[in-house]
């Protein structure tokens, strides 16, 4: 799956407009998240926070599981949203969901500044920990 200058600003919109959806009455940090799929599917997230704040979920994750709940699980990208003027970066936890479904895929993080982050799940969490770990037995 291709992503064209188009494709990539229809994730961009998409993250944005979560972030409009985001429940973060404790951090006021809202964020948004896109992921497109293999199938050229897109989902989106926001961060829904709770009371009790352990339990907050990023909105990486809210996008990822709701993919992966309708049966996509290989991710091709990962758009992450802030109305900041600095890009943000996805969290430790966030990187780590994001390597299960798509190890090497490209991780753009926008703002409302003109600055943005365009690298890939690998440059974020080099030497991850993942299901080929599993695998090699004991
Ligand atoms: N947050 C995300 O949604 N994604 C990240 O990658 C970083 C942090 C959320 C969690 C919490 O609701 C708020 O931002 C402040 O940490």
């Amino acid at each position: 799956m291709k992503i064209t200058p188009a494709l990539q600003r229809r994730l961009e919109k998409a993250a944005r407009d979560a972030a409009k959806n985001s429940y973060s009455p404790y951090s006021q940090f809202p964020v948004g998240a896109s992921v497109l799929t293999e199938s050229g599917k897109v989902f989106t997230g926001t961060n829904v926070e709770n009371a009790s704040y352990g339990l907050c979920n990023c909105a990486e994750r809210t996008a990822i599981f709701s993919a992966v709940a309708a049966g996509q699980r290989v991710l091709k990208c990962v758009v992450v949203y802030t109305p900041t003027l600095r890009p943000t970066s996805p969290c430790g936890a966030c990187r780590q969901v994001i390597n299960e479904f798509g190890p090497k895929i490209p991780v753009i993080a926008i703002c409302d500044g003109e600055e943005r982050l365009e690298t890939t799940l690998d440059m974020l969490l080099p030497g991850a920990f993942g299901p080929h770990n599993l695998e090699e037995g004991f």
